[in-house]
Order: structure tokens, then sequence, then C-alpha cells
């Protein structure tokens, strides 16, 4: 069954206050989103299996413990995940990279998917997909969605993100219990226009510095 993990750690409640800041540039926010992604990524992390393996070290012969078992792909949904790859590749820097490419219409509200590229062993990955913004949660079910019709099983799929609203987190959670979350914080509502209340306002474009 998979959980909400809301990290709140002092340092990522720090560094989120600091982001949603409006008056913060795309230069400090860029910086600020691949930090925060860091400490959710030792969070997502923890749960990778080890295994023994020998080792020699310069005193001894000893058994210790290394990862083993699947491999890791991330998957960002563009184009604000971007901005959370390298948080994750920081620390599993041999994982793949898939990419999905939505917008949500601004009238609807509707994700509108226009394009998805995954490593073509994806089903034998434990999937990260990573989205700074989980607001109604449309795009991340149609990202879901999208992986589990190529076959990856929901309980190998992580989702990850900076800002959630509890909209967003029951969404997920109806459809893929399995599904583990990882969010800095869980903020209070969506506005009328579909915006997290308090949140950080469009992350895409304080990311892209298209605002
Ligand atoms: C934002 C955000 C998520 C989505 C969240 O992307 O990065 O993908 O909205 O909203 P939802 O939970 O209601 O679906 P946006 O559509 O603004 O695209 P962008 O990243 O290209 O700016
Ligand atoms: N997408 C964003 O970028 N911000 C929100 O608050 C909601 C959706």
């Amino acid at each position: 069954m998979g959980k909400l993990h809301v990290i709140d750690h002092p340092l990522v409640q720090h560094k989120m206050t600091l982001l949603r800041d409006k008056d913060l540039g795309s230069k400090g926010f860029r910086e600020l989103v691949n930090e925060i992604t860091v400490f959710l990524g030792y969070e997502v992390t923890r749960s990778l299996p080890l295994e023994e393996v020998e080792v020699e070290t310069p005193v001894a012969v000893t058994k210790q413990k290394m990862i083993t078992g699947k491999k890791v792909a991330i998957a960002p949904i563009l184009r604000a995940g971007l901005g959370m790859v390298d948080g994750i590749l920081t620390l599993v820097p041999a994982a793949k990279v898939g990419h999905i490419g939505m917008f949500r219409d601004e009238e609807t509200l509707e994700p509108q998917e226009y394009f998805f590229k995954m490593p073509n062993d994806i089903e034998e990955r434990q999937v990260i997909i990573v989205d700074p913004m989980l607001a109604t949660g449309g795009s991340a079910l149609m990202a879901i969605d999208s992986l589990v019709k190529r076959d990856v099983d929901p309980a190998h799929i992580d989702f990850v993100c900076l800002v959630s609203a509890p909209e967003g987190v029951k969404t997920i959670q109806d459809k893929y219990p399995e599904v583990d979350i990882y969010t800095a914080a869980l903020d209070e509502k969506l506005n009328e226009h579909g915006y997290i209340v308090p949140g950080l306002g469009d992350a895409g474009d304080r990311l892209f510095g298209t605002l």
C-alpha cells in the first residue's frame, strides 16, 4: 500500500519558504528546486533493496551491503518536472530518464499529453515521476496511466513533488493506492483557477522565466 510522505526536514521547510517567495528569480528558483529534490530523493531511495557483498578493505575481508534489484528510471512531467531531474540524478547517477510531455488546459484543467518517451525496459524499472506541483492530480494520474499502459506495475511507481494539494493526493490514492507520494509540503487547497493555495504560483513559468 502506497503512502503519503511529507518530508518536513527543517532544511526542506526553510528552502520551501524561500522558494515560495514571489520575488525569487528564475536562477534562485532553479537552484532551490534542485536542492530540495535531493532531500526528497534521499527519502525516495530509502526503500531500495540491498544485498550482501564481499569487499576487501586494506585491513580485512568483510561482508557489506550494496544496492541490488530493480534499476531506476526518472520520469519528469514536462516542463516543470525537468527542474527536478538533476536532483535525483545526483543520488542515482546511472538512472535512465524518460519524458512525459503534458500541459494543463487552463479552462478545463484537463491534462493534454503531447509527448511520451521512456527507456525500452521501463516495465523492469522502479519509476520515479517528478513534477513540482500536484494540484488537481489530473496530470499525475495521466502520467501514471501512461506508464501502467506500458506494463509498469503501479507498486513500482513513486510520485515526487514539491507542493501538493489534498485534492491531488486523493486523486492518486483513489485510483492507485500502491503509488508512494513524496512531497515537501501538503498545502491547504486549490483556488478557483486550480492553483495551489498558498502554493508557489506556476512552477514551469517560474523555472523557465516565461511569466
Ligand atoms: C503544472 C505542473 C503539473 C500540473 C499540475 O504544469 O507542473 O504538471 O500543472 O496540475 P494538475 O495536478 O491540476 O494536473 P503545467 O500544465 O502548468 O505545464 P508546464 O509545466 O509546461 O508549465
Ligand atoms: N500548476 C502549477 O504550476 N501551479 C499550481 O499551483 C497548480 C498547477
